[in-house]
């Protein structure tokens, strides 16, 4: 077990190693059980976490919040819109201040080929741990929770079959960043992974060579299909969810010809019928109810979502726990 995480940068998984990620999950296990049991887990005393939002949040904002609280520190919510940045103020200068103020940085900053950069310029400046609540590329946070729920689903997550799933969606051009951060990280837990989507939903070149070498070195298995029935046959976890055309189309334009040909790309009783029977259904929400996933589905016996969104409480805590303080 690695046990020296005091100040790490928290920006992608693929720069923490397995190990590193299975103490992350230890940790998470073990404070979801104190929580369980009301036992006060005050390893942040009057520390200061800086939220920072370029985008709106539901689970990230609040179970940063609610986290920080319960590790016994303090959390400010700042809506970059009434920062200075929106008068120009620099990443730079931003970073360098508020890590002499407090004792860690969380941004979301999904902006399309500018979000990663943001936290990256970020972290060369600050004095303490930046914490990704989502960028353009990675969404960390999610991956550690849905990482969590499987576990406590499945068990040993070997030779499981997940799929990764494009679904149709028309609320806002959502980030890749989700499905990015699961083939990257579900390969090297020897996860045969699946990723389903139609012709112009692309995700990365990188990306795609380096969750095969994942899979490589991994033990599991990455394949690229553009047959939704053959995502879901035999899988035993399925993820279907939107994500936008941005690596194709980097207009934030949210519906087009393309998407609208794709409609059918749902999650339906009848497409959860090729899974295997005891297959979860997950989703990282907010979901597109009816055009992404059927109610039936998302409200089925099958669905773990909501245990999936708790676990998004756990594991920021785990993380804030080990970057914030620690040895
Ligand atoms: N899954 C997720 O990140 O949810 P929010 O956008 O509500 O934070």
């Amino acid at each position: 077990m690695q046990t020296a995480f005091r100040g790490k940068h928290f920006i992608t998984l693929q720069e923490w190693t397995k190990e590193e990620i299975d103490t992350l999950l230890e940790v998470s296990f073990d404070l979801k059980k104190k929580f369980a049991m009301g036992q006060r887990t005050r390893y942040l005393e009057d520390q200061t976490v800086f939220l920072m939002f370029f985008e709106q949040s539901t689970r990230t904002r609040n179970s940063m919040e609610a986290g920080i609280t319960q590790l016994g520190g303090h959390a400010h919510y700042l809506d970059t819109s009434t920062m200075q940045i929106s008068h120009g103020e620099v990443p730079k200068d931003t970073a360098i201040i508020l890590s002499r103020y407090g004792h860690a940085i969380a941004c979301r900053n999904c902006f399309w080929e500018q979000g990663n950069k943001y936290l990256r310029e970020m972290a060369k400046w600050s004095r303490v741990p930046i914490i990704n609540m989502q960028c353009d590329l990675y969404h960390p946070l999610q991956g550690l929770a849905d990482l969590m729920t499987m576990q406590e689903k499945l068990g040993n997550l070997e030779r499981k079959k997940v799929s990764i799933i494009w679904a149709y969606a028309t609320t806002h051009k959502k980030p890749i960043s989700v499905p990015l951060t699961q083939a990257l990280l579900f390969p090297r837990y020897a996860m045969d992974v699946t990723l389903a989507y139609p012709e112009g939903y692309d995700l990365p070149d990188w990306a795609i060579t380096q969750a095969r070498a994942n899979a490589e070195a991994g033990g599991g298995t990455f394949t690229i299909t553009h047959d939704m029935d053959e995502a879901y046959r035999g899988a035993d976890v399925v993820i279907p969810k939107n994500w936008g055309s941005w690596v194709t189309n980097p207009s934030s334009q949210v519906v087009d010809d393309l998407l609208q040909s794709y409609k059918h790309w749902k999650c339906t009783e009848e497409k959860m019928q090729l899974a295997n029977k005891n297959c979860i259904y997950m989703h990282a929400l907010p979901a597109d109810r009816n055009n992404e996933v059927e109610d039936a589905v998302i409200d089925g016996p099958q669905s773990v979502v909501f245990d999936e969104a708790e676990n998004r409480l756990h594991t920021a805590k785990a993380v804030m726990a080990l970057t914030m303080g620690g040895r």
